[in-house]
């Protein structure tokens, strides 16, 4: 069993600095890709408050235009998101961090849970090269902010050579 300390009671920047400390600990001496996105997805769900979806997209090897489910928790999702399509799809066409407000206004929006209102696409980039994306979904508006995309950006950094192999 593993006990981490993390710090709740809303300081983000610390709540953000334990989780990384704990995804690193789970990782760095494990090389085996799906398990290190399974503990991180696990991470991710027990300590972020107000989520109903935290996971991975993975580029598919077999197709270089689509991304493809990897470990999550959460309900059951979508299986293959085509480049472009919905915010995830964004985040892996641009490169850049999504971070959504309200969902329902972003064209193209998948709806993988009807509960689903905001939503934070990290794409996760390993050697110049997109690797997948993190996606993190809350049935609270607005639930992420700078403070969020710049601890999960700063979690995929670390976490992206440690998936990619
Ligand atoms: N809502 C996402 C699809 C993935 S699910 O949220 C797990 C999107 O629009 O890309």
């Amino acid at each position: 069993m593993f006990m981490f300390d993390i710090a709740g009671g809303g300081d983000k920047a610390a709540l953000y600095r334990d989780l990384g400390r704990a995804l690193d600990a789970l990782t760095a001496d494990e090389p085996d890709a799906i398990a290190n996105m399974a503990n991180a997805a696990a991470l991710l769900w027990e300590y972020l408050p107000e989520l109903n979806w935290a996971g991975f997209y993975r580029v598919d090897p077999r197709r270089a235009d689509e991304l493809v489910l990897g470990p999550f928790q959460g309900k059951a999702a979508c299986i293959r998101i085509a480049f472009g399509k919905g915010v995830c799809g964004a985040a892996a066409v641009t490169g850049t961090t999504q971070r959504i407000a309200d969902v329902h206004a972003f064209p193209g929006h998948i709806a993988c849970d009807a509960a689903s209102a905001s939503e934070l696409v990290v794409p996760i980039m390993v050697a110049g090269r997109l690797f997948g994306v993190l996606d993190l979904d809350s049935p609270v508006p607005g639930r992420f902010d700078a403070a969020d995309q710049a601890g999960c950006e700063a979690l995929v950094a670390m976490l992206g050579p440690r998936i990619a192999g």
